[in-house]
């Protein structure tokens, strides 16, 4: 009687112990699923950016300067100083649709040269609406924000 006993005492602990152990390593992996399918949702909210007209209005500060010329972005805040047509004439665009801006250097009627279209490039952030990752704007935003601007700023050569 004793020894029945004793067998099904010991038959019980090594059933409750084996459940315990099951039921801990199922937790740990649903807990390690649940966390890893967070941190993909959470990356995916927040890594990605659309290039948005409302975004663009953000940056409407001479030390936070983004134009949308023909459905381009551009970060030209580095170039505002330099801009042979006076800082004032980007500065009241930043952060607005420029293209006819651009087209007409402020209304002047005369478009801007070729020198200074292609003046443009590096300080492309990307094409209105496109959804870009976080990460790839914070690297144009400072790839745009070092770019010093060309040597010959546009200017004609004098000959003299
Ligand atoms: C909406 C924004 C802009 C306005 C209203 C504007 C307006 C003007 C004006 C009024 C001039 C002087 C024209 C003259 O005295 O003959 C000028 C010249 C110039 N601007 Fe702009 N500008 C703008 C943006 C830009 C940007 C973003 C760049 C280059 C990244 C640029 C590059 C130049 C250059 C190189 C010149 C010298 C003349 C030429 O090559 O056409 N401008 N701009």
């Amino acid at each position: 009687m004793i020894k029945k006993t004793v067998a099904i005492a010991l038959f019980l602990f090594f059933v409750t112990t084996t459940s315990v152990m099951t039921a801990g390593l199922v937790v740990r992996e649903i807990n390690k699923n649940n966390n890893s399918s967070t941190n993909q949702t959470t990356n995916t909210i927040t890594s990605n950016q659309t290039l948005t007209t409302a975004e663009l209005a953000k940056h409407n500060t001479s030390g936070n300067c983004w134009l949308l010329i023909s459905n381009q972005m551009y970060n030209v805040t580095s170039y505002i100083r330099s801009h042979p047509g006076g800082s004032n004439e980007i500065i009241r665009f930043c952060g607005q649709d420029a293209t006819s801006a651009f087209q007409t250097k402020g209304g002047q009627g005369n478009n801007h040269s070729n020198a200074a279209y292609s003046m443009l490039a590096p300080y492309i952030i990307g094409k209105l609406n496109k959804t870009i990752t976080t990460q790839q704007l914070d690297t144009s935003i400072t790839q745009t924000n070092t770019t010093p601007p060309p040597a010959n700023n546009g200017e004609v050569e004098d000959d003299d």
